[in-house]
């Protein structure tokens, strides 16, 4: 047992309320009862279930470090009992995102996806778990590129003592299942070649330059994971803040920006990613526009002090309004690129079989 405090987010979509737009409260009822039995039993100091869309987010800290085989197997079999319930309400795609029969270790590879990280609780310890819906494991790139390494976003880098000297990202390449380091502001050129494209390099972790961990992401990308579409893969970034890190609002401030990622209808088309409350994080139109939501803790004693409702905040309501207005020109383009996905972030969709399927009644042009 670690005096270090470990956090562990884990999430799935194990059944939408309707179709793929929202939770039913008895999933999360279900989780909270688990979760609870969990903390009495000592393998957690806490917990806090909550969703985005259909997503399914547990946020636990315990002793035991990351990867634990009890906390994963804790986290499946909640999912598990959760599909259940969405089994015996008729919910959408119930089960979806559990793409294993049986828990072997580790749910990595099996549907979920995971953010952990392990450190030593400050004597504060802000923290903000960013939460996705309709959208990719790369989403956040952008924004956590902002907050770590770009000074129009983060004053800090310029002005205080504490993050002058930088960060360092860590990316993985997901279809290739390599990673690599980069160092902040040094290397950021080389940087962006990776991060800006965000289907294949995914930002990880971001670390101080002494290597303490200051923020993780899950990168599990579905499609790579099953071989073809099942739901998207609706992340999740865990954020250290204040002191030797970004403040709690250089950490939001990215998501004024409404960028766009890939998700949203049958997760093929690009559309904003909207910041919203937890009480608007339901996407409806479209199936979207793609929706973050940003909940606030302070850590005591490994306890969640919390959440606070981050983007629950009038300064956001322009980037709402701009999110509406990017999302009816994008949908004006209909099945046209740049609205649809490229055809080949398509390869796990359908489309390979409509093209198998027309194979034959191509015919070549005269030279
Ligand atoms: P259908 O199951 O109605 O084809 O919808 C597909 C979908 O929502 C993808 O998850
Ligand atoms: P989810 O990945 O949120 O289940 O969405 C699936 C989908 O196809 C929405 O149109
Ligand atoms: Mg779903
Ligand atoms: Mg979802």
């Amino acid at each position: 047992m670690s005096s270090k405090v470990t956090l562990s987010v884990i999430k799935a979509d194990v059944g939408g309320y309707v179709g793929h737009s929202a939770m039913h409260e008895d999933l999360l009822s279900e989780a909270e009862t688990h979760l609870g039995s969990a903390r009495d039993e000592g393998l957690l100091v806490d917990f806090h279930v909550t969703a985005c869309g259909d997503d399914l987010e547990l946020v636990m800290t315990h002793r035991n470090g990351i990867d634990h085989e009890g906390v994963h197997r804790t986290a499946w079999q909640v999912f598990e009992a959760c599909t259940e319930v969405a089994k015996h309400l008729r919910l959408y795609g119930a089960g979806q995102d559990l793409l294993a029969d049986a828990f072997s270790g580790n749910v990595r590879g099996m549907g979920p996806g995971i953010a952990e990280m392990e450190f030593e609780e400050r004597e504060s310890e802000p923290l903000i778990i960013f939460m996705a819906d309709k959208t990719s494991a790369g989403a956040w790139n952008l924004p956590l590129y902002k907050m770590f390494a770009d000074p129009f976003n983060t004053a800090g880098l310029v002005i205080s003592p504490a993050l002058h000297a930088g960060f360092r990202f860590e990316i993985h390449d997901v279809k290739a299942r390599r990673r690599i380091l980069f160092d902040t502001p040094e290397e950021i050129y080389d940087l962006l070649v990776f991060a800006g494209t965000t289907g294949q390099f995914v930002a990880k972790a971001v670390y101080s330059k002494k290597g303490t961990i200051a923020a993780v992401s899950s990168t599990e990308r579905l499609a790579l994971i099953a071989g073809k579409y099942v739901g998207k893969d609706d992340p999740v970034c865990a954020v250290r803040c204040q002191g030797d890190f970004p403040a709690v609002g250089d950490v939001l401030e990215p998501f004024t920006m409404p960028h766009i990622v890939a998700g949203w209808m049958r997760g093929s088309h690009y559309g904003p990613l909207m910041p919203v409350k937890l009480s608007e994080a339901h996407p409806s139109r479209f199936d979207g526009p793609p929706r973050v939501i940003a909940l606030g803790f302070q850590l005591a004693e490994g306890h969640l002090v919390g959440p606070r409702d981050m983007f629950d905040d009038p300064a956001f309501d322009e980037a709402r309004r701009l999110t509406n207005i990017i999302a009816d020109h994008l949908r004006h383009h209909g099945p046209f690129e740049p609205h649809r996905l490229p055809m080949d972030e398509m390869e796990y969709t359908t489309m390979p079989e409509v093209m198998e399927k027309l194979k034959a009644r191509w015919e070549g042009l005269p030279s």
